[in-house]
């Protein structure tokens, strides 16, 4: 088996394939259809999306017609960061499952801990309420394992006091240069697996020198160094393309880096995003 549909386990038995592919910023219709379609024939089980991007219909209906079967699949949504009330989040989850025509979502995380608008806000209260839901349905069997997106270990910490059934995962903005070591270890020992979106830092990695390098040692590109250097660390990355070149490439991680290539590129630092 190819190390991209390998699993991860998490804390609840649930196994999680290693790459996952990534929806976000893929334009509903024929866009994020094509694009699903062509992961799920190039062999990707895993597949990302969330209510916010605004494409689950596209989505679930390139799964549907992949007709593969349901239990191969690994089918993450999300809650919108926006809303913090029980009953909205309840029919939020349920629009979200009706969009991808799906009876169980594998994995259903909280966006992030505040509305995109107003990061950093106090939403302590209303992530304990919404996550309410997220644990209602996992309990009937609707949702396979629950978590949080962009949680700091300070919002985590809350959920773990509040709330019944501590998260299974944490997905973060994690990539080569990108510092996550506090969420990381706070995860790590409290037994949360971690999902790494915008694992090519939104493509601006790709242009660095440094990668550049290591990647031509390999024999590789930038890309599969950026998500084998992930996979080394443990974590799942959820790469996201339109293109089927680049959809089958981002899945060949058939490789190991070297300790002492994987030391270098720990030494790069800083977020090369940059935002239109
Ligand atoms: P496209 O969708 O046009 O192929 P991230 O996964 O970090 O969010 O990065 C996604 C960005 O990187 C997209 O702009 C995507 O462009 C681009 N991309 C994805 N895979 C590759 C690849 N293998 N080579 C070059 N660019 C890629």
């Amino acid at each position: 088996m190819k190390e991209y549909q390998k699993t991860y386990e998490l804390y609840n038995g649930v196994k999680i394939p290693k790459v996952g592919f990534g929806t976000w910023q893929v334009k509903s219709g024929s866009e994020a259809y094509n694009s699903v379609v062509l992961a799920l024939k190039n062999g990707y089980k895993h597949i990302d999306t969330a209510l916010a991007y605004g494409n689950e219909k596209s989505v679930g209906k390139a799964i549907k017609d992949s007709k593969l079967p349901r239990e191969d699949l690994f089918i993450t949504t999300k809650l919108p960061a926006e809303i913090k009330n029980y009953d909205e989040a309840e029919i939020a989850f349920l629009e979200s499952i009706n969009n991808l025509g799906l009876d169980y979502l594998d994995l259903y995380l909280i966006h992030a801990p505040w509305p995109w608008s107003e990061m950093g806000k106090d939403c302590r209260q209303g992530n304990v309420d919404v996550y309410k839901v997220l644990e209602k349905y996992y309990k009937l069997g609707k949702i396979k394992a629950i978590g949080v997106s962009n949680f700091a270990p300070k919002d985590i910490e809350n959920i773990i006091e509040n709330c019944e059934i501590k998260p299974m995962v944490n997905q973060i903005g994690y990539f080569i240069g990108m510092d996550q070591s506090e969420t990381i270890e706070f995860c790590k020992v409290n037994n949360i697996f971690i999902e790494a979106y915008s694992p090519l830092g939104i493509g601006y990695l790709l242009s660095n020198e440094d990668i550049k390098n290591v990647s031509v040692k390999y024999g590789v590109s930038s890309a599969q160094i950026c998500l084998r250097y992930l996979l080394q660390k443990g974590v799942a990355p959820l790469p996201k393309s339109v293109h089927e070149n680049r959809i089958i490439e981002n899945s060949q991680l058939d490789f190991v880096i070297l300790e002492e290539d994987m030391k270098f590129l720990d030494t790069i630092k800083g977020d090369p995003r940059r935002w239109n």
